[in-house]
Parts: C-alpha cells; sequence; structure tokens
C-alpha cells in the first residue's frame, strides 16, 4: 500500500478548474484514511455544499489514488470549508482579503454583478442599459466598470474625467444623464491608451478599492460590470460582498450560453444568488433561444431578451445608452422589462425620511388651520 504521503503527492495533481491551484496546497484534502484490503478513504472540502464541480473532484481523485499501487478501491466524502478556512484560503491566494469594513457600503441597498462566460455578448452593453433602465424608474443608480482589462462604461455612459476626492480622502463618482453615478478605471488613466498589465492580486485590490474608497452614498442599485470569464474575481466578490447578485448575460447560440453557465455555476459555488438571465443580440444572425435554455437550466428567470439592432450600438457608442435615447425602441422595451424584473426581484428599502422635503420649496404655502 502507499503511505499518507505518497497519496498525497498522488493528490497533488487534482487541480481546482477555478483556483487553478491544487487540491493539496489550497488545503481542501481533509483527510486521508488507508484501510484493509487496498481501500483509501479521501475527505475533500468544497467551498459550498452544493459544488457543481464536485464531480471534477471526485473523478480527479479517484483517478490519482486509484493509479497508485497496492489500491483496489477509492472512497471520496466531501464536507465543506468553514467560514474561517474559506477566508484563510482566499487569504492564501492573495484574494479578498477579508470583508469590507462595516460601513463602506452601508448606504447601498443592492449590489448586482453582470458578469459573462465571455467577452463581446454585450455584458457591458447590459450593464449601462440596466443602470439607465433602473435610474428612469425611480432608482438611485450607479455603474462601476470593474472590467479593467475591457473598459467600457464611460463611452457607453457618455462619462469621462478625473473624479474629485472629498475631505475624508473617498472619491466622489462621476455623474451622467441627470444623476447616473459612474465610476472606472479609465477616470485615473493619463492617457486613453495607457496599457494597463493587471495581474491577478492587483486586480483584486482595485476592486476592493472601488468598493471602499468610493462615496457611493445612497444608492438603490450598485452595478458592476465584471471582467468575462469565471473564478477569481467571483471569489473576491464573494468575500467582499456576500449579498451582492448576479445577472448572467448570454447570446443566444449554445455554445455562448455553456460560457455562460460555467460563470453562473461558479457564482453559485460561492453561495451568490442568481437573479437571472439576459439573452443579448437575438435574431437573425445568432438565432434565439439560448438564453431561455440557460435560465431553465438553471433554473431562474429569463430576465429579458433584447434584440440585436444597429441602434443599440449607435447610441451605446454616442454615450447615451437606447433607453434613454429612444424609450419606444423594442430594445429599450427588453432592457426596462428587464430592469423590473430585478426590481421585483430585489429588496426596496422604503425611505420615507431620507429626504427632507422641507427645505427649498417655492411656490405658495396651502394655508394651514390654526
Ligand atoms: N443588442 C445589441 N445590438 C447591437 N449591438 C450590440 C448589442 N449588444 C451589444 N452590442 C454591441 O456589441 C459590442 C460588444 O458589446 P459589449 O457590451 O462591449 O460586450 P462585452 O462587455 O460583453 O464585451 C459593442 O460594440 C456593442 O455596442
Ligand atoms: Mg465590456
Amino acid at each position: 500500500m502507499p503511505t499518507r504521503e505518497q497519496i498525497t503527492e498522488a493528490l497533488k495533481s487534482v487541480i481546482d478548474p477555478e483556483l487553478h491551484h491544487d487540491i493539496v496546497s489550497l488545503g481542501m484534502v481533509r483527510d486521508i484514511e488507508i484501510q484493509d484490503g487496498g481501500r483509501v478513504d479521501v475527505v475533500v472540502s468544497l467551498t459550498t455544499p452544493g459544488c457543481p464541480i464536485r464531480n471534477h473532484f471526485q473523478n480527479g481523485v479517484m483517478e490519482a489514488v486509484g493509479s497508485l499501487e497496492g489500491v483496489r478501491d477509492v472512497n471520496v466524502g466531501f464536507d465543506v470549508l468553514s467560514q474561517d478556512e474559506k477566508q484563510s484560503l482566499s487569504q492564501r491566494l492573495g484574494r479578498g482579503g477579508g470583508p469590507l469594513p462595516a460601513g463602506s457600503l452601508a448606504q447601498v441597498t443592492n449590489v448586482i454583478c453582470v458578469a459573462s462566460g465571455k467577452g463581446g455578448v454585450g455584458k457591458s452593453t447590459a450593464t449601462a442599459n440596466l443602470a439607465a433602465a433602473l435610474f428612469a424608474e425611480g432608482r438611485a443608480t450607479a455603474a462601476l466598470d470593474a472590467d479593467v482589462w475591457g473598459y467600457s462604461i464611460p463611452r457607453m455612459l457618455g462619462v469621462h474625467g478625473r473624479p474629485m476626492v472629498s475631505a475624508d480622502r473617498k472619491i466622489i463618482p462621476l455623474e451622467t444623464h441627470g444623476g447616473i453615478k459612474a465610476v472606472s478605471i479609465e477616470f485615473f488613466l493619463d492617457s486613453e491608451d495607457q496599457a494597463i498589465t493587471w495581474r491577478g492580486p492587483m486586480l483584486h485590490k482595485a476592486i476592493r478599492q472601488f468598493l471602499e474608497d468610493v462615496e457611493w452614498g445612497q444608492l438603490d442599485y450598485l452595478l458592476i460590470d465584471l471582467p468575462p470569464g469565471t473564478g477569481d474575481v467571483t471569489m473576491t466578490l464573494a468575500q467582499l460582498l456576500p449579498h451582492s447578485k448576479f445577472v448572467i448575460v448570454t447570446t443566444p447560440q449554445e455554445a455562448a450560453q455553456k460560457v455562460a453557465r460555467r460563470a453562473a455555476e461558479t457564482a453559485v459555488r460561492y453561495d451568490i444568488e442568481l437573479l437571472g438571465v439576459i439573452e443579448n443580440m437575438y435574431g437573425e444572425v445568432f438565432g434565439e433561444g439560448g438564453g431561455q435554455v440557460l435560465a431553465d437550466e438553471l433554473d431562474i428567470p429569463l430576465l429579458g431578451k433584447i434584440p440585436l439592432t444597429e441602434g443599440v450600438r449607435r447610441a451605446s457608442d454616442a454615450g447615451t445608452p437606447i433607453v434613454l435615447e429612444d424609450p419606444d425602441n423594442p430594445a429599450s422595451q427588453a432592457f426596462f422589462h428587464a430592469a423590473r424584473g430585478i426590481i421585483a426581484a430585489t429588496p426596496q428599502e422604503i425611505r420615507m425620511l431620507a429626504t427632507p422635503v422641507v427645505a427649498g420649496i417655492t411656490g405658495t404655502p396651502l394655508p394651514m388651520a390654526p
């Protein structure tokens, strides 16, 4: 029979597909027991009980340990990392660095991350239009451009410049179209083409800073345009903002919907709630239906289906989302539909006393009974 050490060595070939490290160095191997008759029991700790990639670990462990000489049977069990263990895992990876200090987003009711499996599917277009639609519906809204490699929120919302810094050294978001707040890495670059070569830890630090060091103020919705893909950014957000929710954007084709599904499953893995799917660019070119299939697979609503139309791109390129430029356009209607779906699915804090209406009233006061 192999020794514990040999089994541990073999388990180093089992790689977590999202965290890109082996399960031994990630501290996910909880227990190894060598039984009589050539049986080995291995317990793997997962980040969350319903981990969708459980099978991946099961097969990986069976293969790695089963191929050792003398092993006839491998038994794989699972348990879940404790909150502390998850924390130390993310610290080991240099991520997150723990939850945000209390009060950072104290006045933000909902944080919604817009995610996609790959780039070019309209994630930023959706973020900009949803922000505008939520704002048009009377909600205080901000868009945070966390796609540091492909930032496009400033162009789509028509907002550029360098933010001011408040007396207590917080960044004041820029405002556009009557009060939609926006923050993007673009605001902090010296020239438009300045190359940024973000490495993992820097990206995590940047996201943390955007959440912590920006004076977001009172917001009903903070929308975050995530970089495309899976994995570590999601983990960072799960650490920083355990109550954030995800909206998944996909195009109608099957291939796109498969990659989007992977992004969704990563979120599920970290206990992040999925609000729904947006299918973008449906029509003659890409077909139709991938969004509904994905929504059904994930058992979440299809929030909206946005047609592929020239107007969407033109409006974005001109800096005014189509929902503001042409609210009656079918694409705008679809974005409004999605925004109302989001409103229906998220808590609305009633701020009856938020804005004192006493000061600044003009006109003739009503005659009041003494
Ligand atoms: N429904 C649509 N109809 C037409 N063009 C669209 C639509 N959605 C997005 N686009 C265009 O497709 C390109 C990619 O969209 P973008 O939002 O930048 O994708 P991502 O953020 O996912 O990389 C942009 O030029 C955008 O204007
Ligand atoms: Mg984008």
